[in-house]
């Protein structure tokens, strides 16, 4: 089975030529302490940073990973986003840190991402002569490429226990958290499940969204320090993840257990196949964090290994048992071998160094 097929790929191309030449450009990421690319590509501070918000399309890994460049920025020594096992916590999701309360003591935020003021409910069925829609019918400003907020396609937070942002990769992120029918306004909300404690000098994480169209088909991420608050002593080690698979139509094919940030429309990389022909809307397929790609709403309970944390050093933790497309579920890590072994070979290698328990 091979994760790097585009579907449509030169009808995609054409619809994105028509997009650029809307002229839509500002886009949104989550903003907190802890980010990388706070002060965008500087360590000085950087009010209207904005460098993690453009999209990522048709990139190496280089340049998407966590953001590409991103990944030299991190945040100073000692600055986390702390994330409460069992409780929730707020980022901010905006087109600029300007709008944010990081920036000028919070003075030009307001309700939505973009700083300004729109309809409580906003949306394209609102005529607002200041924001009119853009030209594929879609709401212009905050660029959130959706209609509406129950149009908007989910975002996502994963987090990682190997900490070194020099040799995390995409198989080290589990996705954690969904907020359905985001981004939409700045507040945004995510709830946390059991997670254990990360190692000293806390865990990564990362922000993840994948539009569903309304603009060009592109994804977004960005990379946090991150550090899970009142861990319980028992709590589960997060098992290794596999990619997330389309499975809109059938919910059998829908993988449960955890899963990594769905990674679609760069040069390399791609980690899920999508059909061919349309999604239900009418459109083609778009691998969003919602139920077309198997996510449920709010913390993932189902990314746990059998294993407590920490766990002996560098050894994987026992995954959890998933179920695959076409073949039956199993428990990786046992004697028995199907595509599915191979697939988590592929992709679940972890490396991880937990510390001790306090
Ligand atoms: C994608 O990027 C490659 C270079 O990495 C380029 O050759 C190709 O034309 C790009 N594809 C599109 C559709 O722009
Ligand atoms: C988040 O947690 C706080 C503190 O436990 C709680 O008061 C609040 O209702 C929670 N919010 C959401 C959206 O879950
Ligand atoms: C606006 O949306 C909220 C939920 O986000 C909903 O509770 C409320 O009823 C909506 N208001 C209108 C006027 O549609
Ligand atoms: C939101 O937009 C979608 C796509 O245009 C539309 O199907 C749906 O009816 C809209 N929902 C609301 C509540 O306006
Ligand atoms: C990260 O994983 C990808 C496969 O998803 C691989 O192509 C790439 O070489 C890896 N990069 C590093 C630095 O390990
Ligand atoms: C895994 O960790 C061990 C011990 O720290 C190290 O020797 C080894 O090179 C690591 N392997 C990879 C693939 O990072």
């Amino acid at each position: 089975m091979t994760f790097s097929t585009y579907t449509s790929f030169s009808v995609r191309a054409a619809l994105v030529a028509t997009v650029l030449a809307s002229g839509s450009n500002a886009h949104l990421v989550a903003f907190s302490k802890g980010m990388f690319c706070k002060n965008d590509y500087g360590t000085a501070d950087a009010p209207n940073a904005a460098a993690a918000i453009n999209p990522l399309w048709n990139l190496t890994w280089t340049d998407w990973f966590l953001h590409g460049k991103c990944r030299q920025y991190g945040p100073p020594a000692g600055e986390f986003l702390n994330i409460p096992a069992n409780g929730n916590f707020t980022v901010e999701i905006a087109s600029n840190r300007a709008w944010t309360t990081l920036s000028y003591n919070g003075g030009k935020a307001t309700d939505w991402p973009d700083g300004k003021v729109h309809p409580n409910n906003w949306s394209t069925n609102i005529v607002d002569a200041n924001f009119p829609p853009t030209s594929n019918g879609c709401i212009s400003s905050p660029n959130m490429h959706a209609h509406n907020e129950s149009d908007a396609a989910g975002t996502a937070f994963a987090i990682s226990y190997n900490n070194d942002i020099n040799t995390v990769n995409v198989s080290d992120f589990t996705v954690f958290s969904v907020l359905p029918n985001t981004p939409y306004r700045r507040i945004a909300t995510y709830q946390v499940p059991n997670l254990p404690a990360c190692p000293s000098g806390g865990c990564l994480c990362a922000w993840a969204w994948i539009p569903n169209h309304c603009g060009q088909d592109n994804m977004y991420q960005n990379a946090y320090r991150c550090m899970v608050t009142g861990a319980s002593a028992t709590a589960k080690a997060v098992a290794s993840p596999v990619p997330a698979q389309w499975c809109e139509s059938d919910q059998s094919q829908c993988i449960v257990g955890p899963k990594q940030m769905t990674i679609q429309f760069q040069a390399q990389g791609n980690n899920v196949k999508l059909p061919p022909g349309f999604q239900k809307d009418g459109s083609w397929p778009s691998p969003g964090y919602n139920a077309k790609m198997g996510f449920k709403a709010g913390a993932q309970t189902d990314i746990f290994s059998s294993v407590t944390a920490p766990v002996t050093p560098n050894t994987c933790p026992a995954a959890a048992p998933v179920t695959i497309t076409q073949t039956v579920t199993v428990t990786v890590g046992g004697s028995t071998a199907t595509s599915k072994a191979t697939r988590r070979s592929m992709f679940g290698k972890r490396n991880v160094s937990f510390a001790p328990e306090k």
